[in-house]
């Protein structure tokens, strides 16, 4: 596995693996990100792995400083997972000078994750655009565990006609049905055991619960909803009836940890 921090070095190192697949991720690796480096193995003869934590689309009053960073074991699991390329840059080299041109997302971003994170889809979708200039692959991989964020994606690469496929891949869950994620090491053992009920209210509603419902039975538990909704996968906009594609997406607060989650249907 070759590790490139500088971009003319990834560029050179690209070179060599063309219809490269690509994997960008925040680091601190668990299984859901190696499961789409196995996706991303199934799709491209190569695939190359970004590790950046991106400051562009964390508040003020979140997580950044403290976001779990672990860049040697990250590199053992890639190494393992036969990985070819891994671009690690460091926040010079992909930011060198203030980010002044961002990209605007559309309204859809204002919703859901968007109302409760005002400016993080704005930072996402700029430094997505960045890595998929810098990498230039041939596909991207992308997990539907962040469900909003993957419809961006997809409509900021149609609409910029970045020439890129984008792939999704399915949620990693442990064996509880909790979805695995870099900020479940924030749980205590209590919040831990817990935790595995948000995607359990996610299936009630599947069931036919109504959302206000699911909303309370959470409350009840202790949690502190943000948000649980209907909406239609194609757009995520209001389901309207005889939508048949739905998916049910969450955010709720666990002590001072945030879990999403969602469930189509
Ligand atoms: P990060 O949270 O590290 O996630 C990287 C990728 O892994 C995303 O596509 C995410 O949806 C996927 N992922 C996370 N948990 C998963 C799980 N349990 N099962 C399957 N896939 C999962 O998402 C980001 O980083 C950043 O916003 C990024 C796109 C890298 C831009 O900074």
């Amino acid at each position: 596995m070759r590790i490139v921090r500088q971009i003319d070095e990834l560029r050179r190192a690209a070179a060599d693996f063309p219809g490269l697949a690509f994997v960008p991720t925040m680091g601190n690796l668990h299984d859901g990100h190696l499961a789409l480096m196995q996706l991303a193995r199934e799709r491209a003869r190569h695939v190359c792995a970004s590790i950046f934590v991106n400051r562009l689309q964390f508040a003020p009053s979140e997580d950044f400083e403290s976001y779990p960073r672990s860049f040697e074991a990250d590199c053992a699991r890639l190494r393992a997972a036969s990985l070819d390329l891994l671009f690690a840059p460091d926040e010079t080299v992909l930011y060198p000078e203030p980010q002044t041109f961002v990209v605007e997302p559309p309204t859809i971003a204002g919703e859901l994750e968007g109302h409760f994170r005002p400016r993080f889809f704005h930072g996402v979708a700029t430094v997505v655009l960045k890595l998929l200039n810098c990498v230039q692959p041939r596909i991207a991989v992308f997990g539907k565990k962040d469900y909003q964020q993957l419809h961006l994606i997809r409509a900021m690469v149609r609409q910029f006609d970045l020439p890129v496929e984008i792939v999704a891949g399915e949620t990693v869950r442990e064996a509880d049905g909790l979805a695995m994620s870099s900020r479940n090491a924030y749980l205590s053992a209590t919040e831990r055991a817990e935790a595995p009920h948000l995607q359990r209210v996610l299936q009630k509603v599947k069931a036919g619960m109504e959302c206000a419902e699911a909303v309370q039975i959470l409350t009840a538990r202790g949690w502190k909803p943000d948000y649980l909704e209907v909406r239609r996968r194609s757009d995520l906009a209001a389901p309207e009836a005889g939508d048949q594609e739905r998916v049910v997406l969450a955010a709720a607060r666990l002590g001072s940890t945030r879990l999403i989650d969602n469930l189509e249907f």
